[in-house]
């Protein structure tokens, strides 16, 4: 029989770190749903001791799916982190605290200033701490790549005895290669499997080096029975090792590596296009299994093979990643039950007939204007519905606005809204859309900088929505702003006011700090 690997996801903690990919609560619990039914093992939710908002948002996903999912959150090796995870975490129905700390000599030396034992004892005494709360820890040896073999091991063999019931041992810096690394996990893997054969050992890989995907399998290969992983491989820099490369990795080549997860595959191409329009980041045409072009060919001779036998050309078909049950065409014709029915196949909750009924309204005006909405459209009106219907009463709302774009004097007006109050006014602007962030920009009066502006067609045809992916500076730190309408003049306003919308929120979660 195959043995199962583990699937932890830390698309929520380390994905988040990315900046500018901060989500909010509500955009978090939407992505936890979709992990739930992508079904990964664990989620890892966030790091409550980073912020009031952090805390909260681990809390929310655990009422929302930590009856089904297994989950964690992150803690340095202090009381403080440890007590705030537990109690984000505890009504879960199988939590599990995450405790991290360096092993490697630049670890230890520069950022604790201390000696090797006494950062080793810290360890231990957190561990000791975590089991009085919970009976699962997971102990991670940050930098363990770089770490002196020796002492990574007495480490863990530390750890083992205080209580740790899972080790993880990360490539923080993307350093590892993959033979060295796989290495790594067979002489960590033996020793483990000698002092307690239950503690499951656990791999979680940088791809500074573009090695992550290489370095986790080869750990795989090597005894390795949980892997830590990202959608679309978000993460610190370079990023983390793609959930997707990994999963089919081990699906296709399942002769080589004897070994299987309980991730279904068709909800992959869903789940990282979820991502892909909850942070504005784009997936790479090229990226393998989610990339745009992972399954198209364009050569002749491809073309000439692939109609003769798919297997000539494909080692995986796109239906397995779930692209099938992403091409519908809809029209204003089709109706309320095809509508429905289209918006759950997509895995999206319908069963509030209020919210149906707002949703089907917006689905008619955009098949009014588009005549024929595809699977992208609909899965980007759902998305978008929901994070309207969810804004505060503390948030901007756009509630008309016209732009005058000519070569003298680009005009815009605008007419916001918040809570009860609304606020006009005008601008004149380099452009159409600088006009229009202007006049925004006094609305709102906040010292905001345009950072970086990108517009990109989201589906075929040339009635086809708008996608504004923008990032804003506010008091030094960066935002994501993006929406998506037919006429891009408006998304171009909606995706600045989100971004706006977007500090306000992390203003007022600090504030709680
Ligand atoms: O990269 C890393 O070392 C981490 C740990 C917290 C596992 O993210
Ligand atoms: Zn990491």
């Amino acid at each position: 029989m195959n043995r199962k690997i583990i699937v932890l996801d830390t698309t929520l903690r380390d994905g988040e770190q990315v900046p500018g990919a901060k989500l909010n609560v509500l955009q978090k619990i939407e992505f936890a749903h979709q992990l739930e039914r992508l079904n990964v093992d664990i989620i890892e939710a966030g790091f409550p001791a980073s912020s009031a908002g952090d805390f909260q948002a681990v809390q929310e996903i655990v009422r929302s799916v930590g009856d089904s999912v297994s989950i964690t959150a992150l803690a340095r090796a202090v009381k403080s982190d440890i007590d705030a995870v537990y109690e984000s975490i505890k009504l879960a129905q199988n939590p599990l605290i995450h405790i991290v700390l360096g092993t490697s000599n630049v670890h230890v030396e520069k950022k604790f200033n201390r000696s090797k034992e006494a950062v080793m004892q810290m360890g231990v005494d957190a561990v000791k701490y975590a089991k009085t709360l919970l009976p699962h820890v997971q102990y991670s040896t940050e930098d363990a790549s770089r770490s002196e073999f020796e002492y990574l091991w007495k480490t863990i063999e530390s750890v083992v005895k205080a209580g740790a019931t899972m080790i993880n041992v990360p490539d923080t810096v993307g350093y590892a290669v993959p033979e060295e690394f796989g290495e790594l996990i067979r002489k960590i893997n033996e020793r483990l499997k000698n002092l307690d054969e239950k503690v499951i050992l656990s791999v979680h890989c940088h791809n500074d080096l573009g090695l992550a995907t290489a370095n986790t399998l080869s750990a795989i290969k090597n005894g390795a029975e949980k892997i830590e992983v990202t959608i679309n491989g978000l993460g610190e820099r370079a990023g983390n090792t793609s959930l997707e490369e990994v999963v089919m990795g081990i699906k296709v080549r399942e002769n080589h590596f004897k070994c299987s997860t309980d991730i279904n595959t068709k909800e992959i191409l869903k789940t990282s296009r979820l991502l892909t329009h909850l942070t504005g980041l784009d997936v790479q045409v090229n990226k393998a299994i989610t990339g745009e072009n992972a399954f198209a060919h364009s050569s002749g001779i491809h073309q000439d093979g692939l109609l003769k036998n798919k297997q000539v050309y494909e080692i995986m078909s796109p239906e397995e990643v779930g692209a099938e049950s992403m091409e519908l065409i809809l029209t204003a014709r089709s109706g309320r039950h095809a509508f429905k029915n289209a918006v759950e196949k997509m895995g999206f909750d319908m069963s509030d007939g209020e919210d149906f009924e707002s949703l089907f309204e917006k689905f008619i005006t955009l098949a009014d204007t588009k005549k024929e909405v595809y699977d992208h459209d609909v899965f980007y009106l759902v998305t978008n519905h929901r994070s309207i219907e969810a804004s505060s009463s503390q948030l901007y709302e756009l509630v008309s606005f016209q732009v005058v774009t000519n070569d003298l004097y680009p005009t815009a007006t605008i007419k916001l809204k918040k809570g009860s109050e609304t606020f006009k006014d005008s601008a004149v602007g380099d452009g159409p859309i600088d006009a229009l962030f202007s006049v925004i920009k006094t609305l709102v009066g906040l010292e905001v900088e345009l950072k970086d502006y990108k517009i990109n067609s989201l589906s075929r045809g040339k009635e086809a929505i708008g996608r504004v992916n923008l990032r804003i500076e506010y008091q030094g730190k960066i935002y994501a702003g993006r929406a998506l309408d037919t006429d891009i003049s408006k998304a171009s306003a909606m995706a600045f006011l989100n971004g706006i919308n977007a500090a306000l929120l992390d203003a007022t979660n600090d504030n709680l700090n």
